[in-house]
């Protein structure tokens, strides 16, 4: 019995035998050894699940990478499409990159200019194309003639007498300056060191066939072209050596004799408005007007106190229609010119001063109503306001309500009617 203890020692640790190949062990001794077999087994059992949770952890690891890449792999957008005419910059369809788009000269970019490739595995954006500008949108044909428009270019078709890439020679000045001598003159030639140099006069250039004549260049052209800043506010004429700047009818040249300066043909008695009209000055012109008081009607009738006011009758008793009648209406008139930055005061309405406890101002209505708005100034002034550019020709009104207020209670009503006259030209 004393030696099945040996045996198992012996199988354990093979390495004590030799110093255990005596007579069997005590019970004490044979208890102790097992003691410290027991915990020698126990540390190598920890030791070896250390090192096996520390494998499972590092496998667990290497497959979580391994999952991520391959999914990776697959989270790409579809494959986008050239535009034609165009190009695609990025080839990259992961998600998180981005491709751009452009197209070539002549064309623009219709739809994204840059798509990202998103989580959900679709693109921003939508997929853009390349359009062909429509060169001929600005109108670039002067005179009448009429545009064509061609890839990247636009052909001017002129109207009869006129020609040039913008039509914008007259048939007559181009022949002129070929035929007329005035445009062309001879050169100023010298003989240095063997060879001739020949000069020009200034506004002149080098031509004929054989180098022998200077012909006048057009500034006019040059402009159109687009090869000298804007010569003239309004009109160029080509001159030999030179140009000159004019203006449309009702304008005259600025001293600058660049810029166009409207004539007041009212202050000029330039106009035919008669007595009884009033003479406004427009920006290219004029208007005579004589604004008219509103028929009496239920009793309401109105006289004119000048030329721009009409003003109520008194009113038979206790006859709210009348009594609810504006109690004046004043008219006004402006001029401008077309294109104006917008919001712009146009004009101001104020009470002398006031009866009731408060003011309101409105806008009842007109031609044009839409581009005007009205605001408070101060307690006692309302502002018309333009809001939006108007180009012109054009003649817009507005009626401008004043209204005085006793405890809510309408005490008076007042108009002023103001039309504007809008020049065909920004000057
Ligand atoms: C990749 O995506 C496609 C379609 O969304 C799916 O059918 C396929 O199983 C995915 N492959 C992997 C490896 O996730
Ligand atoms: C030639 O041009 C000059 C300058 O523009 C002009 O004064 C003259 O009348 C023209 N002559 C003819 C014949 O057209
Ligand atoms: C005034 O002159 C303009 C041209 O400037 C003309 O159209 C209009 O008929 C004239 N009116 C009168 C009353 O003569
Ligand atoms: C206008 O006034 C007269 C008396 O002054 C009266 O007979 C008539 O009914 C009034 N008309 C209206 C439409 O108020
Ligand atoms: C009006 O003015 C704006 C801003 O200056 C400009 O861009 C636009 O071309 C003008 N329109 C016309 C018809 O002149």
């Amino acid at each position: 019995m004393e030696c099945r203890f040996l045996l198992i020692w012996i199988i354990y640790l093979p390495q004590v035998t030799s110093s255990t190949k005596q007579d069997c062990l005590s019970k004490r001794q044979a208890l102790s050894s097992l003691r410290q077999i027991q915990k020698l087994l126990s540390g190598q059992e920890a030791a070896y699940l250390q090192s096996l949770r520390t494998m499972n952890k590092k496998l667990n690891l290497l497959q979580n990478t391994l999952t991520r890449q391959v999914s990776k792999l697959n989270e790409t957008c579809p494959k986008l499409e050239v535009p034609n005419n165009g190009r695609k910059l990025g080839s990259i369809s992961a998600v998180g990159h981005e491709v751009h788009f452009l197209c070539e000269k002549g064309f623009e970019l219709v739809g994204s200019e840059t798509r990202v490739c998103q989580e959900s595995h679709s693109w921003s954006g939508q997929q853009p194309f390349c359009r062909n500008i429509n060169e001929c949108a600005k109108s670039p044909c002067l005179n009448g003639g009429t545009c064509v428009d061609d890839v990247n270019r636009f052909v001017c078709m002129c109207a009869r007498g006129w020609s040039g890439t913008y039509c914008q020679n007259s048939v007559y000045s181009y022949w002129t300056s070929q035929t007329n001598s005035s445009f062309s003159r001879q050169p100023h030639c010298a003989n240095m060191q063997g060879s001739t140099q020949c000069t020009c006069d200034e506004g002149f250039q080098i031509a004929g066939r054989d180098n022998s004549l200077c012909q006048d260049f057009d500034e006019c052209e040059l402009y159109y072209l687009g090869r000298l800043p804007r010569l003239c506010a309004h009109a160029c004429v080509n001159t030999p050596g030179s140009y000159r700047c004019t203006c449309p009818p009702g304008y005259s040249l600025r001293g600058d004799q660049r810029n166009c300066k409207d004539v007041d043909e009212c202050a000029s008695r330039q106009h035919n408005c008669s007595r009884d009209e009033l003479c406004v000055n427009t920006f290219g012109g004029f208007q005579c007007v004589q604004p008219d008081c509103p028929r009496a009607r239920q009793n309401t009738s109105y006289v004119k106190t000048s030329l721009l006011r009409c003003e109520r009758s008194p009113c038979p008793v206790d006859n709210k229609a009348c009594t609810q009648a504006a109690s004046s209406i004043s008219f006004s008139y402006l001029s401008l010119v077309s294109n104006l930055s917008v919001p712009r005061v146009l004009f101001r309405m104020s009470a002398a001063r006031m009866h009731g406890d408060s003011l309101r101002f409105g806008l009842l209505g007109g031609q044009g109503r839409s581009h005007f708005s009205v605001q408070r100034s101060d307690r006692l002034t309302g502002e018309l306001v333009l809001v939006s550019r108007v180009l012109g020709p054009a003649v817009l009104e507005a009626e401008l309500e004043m209204t005085e207020l006793e405890k809510r209670t309408v005490l008076a009503r007042f108009i002023s009617k103001v039309t504007v006259f809008i020049s065909q030209y920004d000057f």
